[in-house]
């Protein structure tokens, strides 16, 4: 399957074969790394990280994978470059497509990240932006398929703000490879009807299904996989922590939550998560709403401490994954599959 020269932006853009393919293929570099098998096969190329919002996991994921593919990185954060202040996101995509053979962008506008693909040249890979996060996408699945052996069919509840990224791309991940998605949320936190509706439709092609439900008992009963997120995300004020707060405390995921699905389903976050006191925020929120809410008085907020500790818990499984499959993506779409 060649996928040379693509852009990487959103999962709407791939087949299930060439998901599946991409996971399959960060399992195979996944173990080459293992066995201490090196894998320059990029060797000499240069790529750029461009990130308007912070990160951990994607810009070590992008810098380590760039590495030990034997490329060279640079990287821009959200100030020090011409970006946005004094120069178009067309004219900077122009001027680094000349420069670097890729080009990573973490972002707000999921439109701008599209404008910078149609100007690039090269190819562009999306490392968050408010609308997706497909790289997430493929390490979470292939933490998934490490844990039962299989994707089609799986039972993934996904708990919080369906309406953000995590949630758009975990439904439209699901929906393309045949496994069973719920939305547990108030329903003012579900996804934009147009991409429920997306979903659907590819949902029938695969045997997908799609479920929202505000009710937490009935989303979760059974399930294999139970997903959550931050409740606020990135680029949002400190305003909205108030109405999150308010719609979202009742669905935090408890211990409870976790022994109302399957015996052996897990626990999974794309991380960061605020599940105690030892973050500058997790302390504001609990001095703040603590009172009024207790269930956050400990700085606990999307999921208690006990869970994502506990022995369902698979979220630094999944942080790992983010470099094995970023690693892939890039190998994918920088050389011919049978190079
Ligand atoms: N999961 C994730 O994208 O983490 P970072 O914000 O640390 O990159
Ligand atoms: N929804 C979160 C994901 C972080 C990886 C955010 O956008 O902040």
């Amino acid at each position: 399957m060649n996928m040379k020269g693509r852009h990487f932006l959103t999962l709407r853009d791939f087949s299930p074969e060439e998901i599946e393919a991409l996971i399959d293929l960060s399992a195979r570099l996944k173990k080459e790394k293992k066995e201490g098998r090196p894998h320059r096969h990029l060797e000499g190329k240069n790529v750029v990280l461009l990130f308007q919002k912070d990160s951990t996991r994607t810009r070590c994921a992008f810098e380590v994978a760039s590495y030990d593919l034997g490329m060279n990185v640079t990287y821009i954060g959200s100030s020090g470059s011409q970006m946005g202040t004094k120069e178009s996101i067309e004219d900077t995509a122009r001027v680094l497509g000349r420069m670097f053979d890729g080009i990573e962008f973490r972002g707000y506008e999921h439109s701008d990240i599209e404008k910078l693909a149609e100007h690039a040249g090269v190819p562009v890979w999306n490392g968050l932006t408010d609308m997706y996060h497909p790289t997430q996408i493929l390490a979470d699945f292939l933490t998934v398929k490490e844990e039962f052996g299989r994707l089609r069919g799986i039972r993934l509840t996904y708990v919080g703000d369906a309406k953000n990224n995590m949630g758009n791309s975990l439904m439209l991940g699901c929906a393309k490879l045949g496994m069973h998605f719920t939305a547990v949320a108030p329903q003012a936190l579900w996804p934009t009807q147009e991409h429920i509706d997306h979903c659907k439709a590819v949902a029938k092609e695969t045997g997908a299904t799609i479920t929202l439900t505000e009710d937490k008992w009935e989303g979760t009963k059974d399930v294999d996989v139970i997903y959550t997120d931050v409740w606020v995300s990135m680029g949002s004020g400190k305003d909205v922590w108030a109405s999150r707060i308010a719609s979202l405390h009742d669905y935090q995921v408890t211990k409870a939550l976790m022994d109302h699905a399957s015996d052996d389903a897990i626990f999974m976050h794309c991380l960061p998560a605020f599940h105690g006191m030892n973050t500058e925020i997790g302390v504001q929120i609990a001095a703040q709403f603590g009172q009024q809410y207790p269930c956050v008085a400990g700085g606990e907020m999307e999921v208690k401490n006990d869970v994502i500790e506990s022995e369902r818990s698979r979220v630094f499984e999944e942080a790992e994954n983010r470099m094995h499959t970023i690693k892939a993506v890039m190998l994918a779409t920088m050389r011919d599959a049978h190079e």
